[in-house]
């Protein structure tokens, strides 16, 4: 079984490989009916995957990094502010693509690039905390813990 750090690693470059393929079906040059098929399936994806992995952090990952590090509570401030605007990016992008069957690919292009660009900063300095932090300061059995916590299939879907 892969251990907790590199769950998280994997969680992110799924995440990012699922934000870069909606991005890019946003350009593809088919029928209006199809596109919004795809499209719609693309952000269903996007956001099932972020909400899980989001939820998951914060329950498993930052509690005990928030134990660890209580010198630097901005810094756990700061990724739980990005969750929070990620979830408010995310009910944006629901909301442009639930108007009944018309999408404006602008703006959900637009969105998706300002939410791949604000994501793949986040999940750096995110790993940097967690991966560090943890790794170096929690006892191997705790971080043992750490494996049995996090839902190894829905990370990874
Ligand atoms: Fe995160
Ligand atoms: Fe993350």
């Amino acid at each position: 079984m892969r251990g907790w750090d590199e769950a998280i690693r994997e969680a992110h470059q799924g995440l990012e490989d699922k934000i870069r393929a909606l991005e890019k079906s946003l350009h593809l040059d088919i029928a209006p009916e199809d596109l919004w098929v795809t499209v719609r399936h693309l952000i269903l994806d996007v956001k099932h995957a972020l909400e899980a992995h989001l939820e998951e952090e914060e329950r498993v990952f930052f509690p005990p990094l928030e134990q660890l590090i209580e010198s630097e509570a901005g810094a756990i401030r700061m990724l739980k502010d990005q969750h929070r605007q990620l979830r408010g990016a995310l009910r944006y992008l629901m909301s442009i693509h639930q108007e009944a069957g018309w999408m404006d690919m602008k703006e959900i292009r637009l969105v998706a690039e300002g939410m791949t660009d604000f994501l793949l900063e986040h999940e750096k300095v995110e790993e940097r905390l967690l991966l560090d932090v943890l790794g170096f300061n929690m006892s191997r059995r705790d971080l043992k813990g750490l494996d049995g916590q996090i839902r190894h299939e829905e990370v990874l879907q």
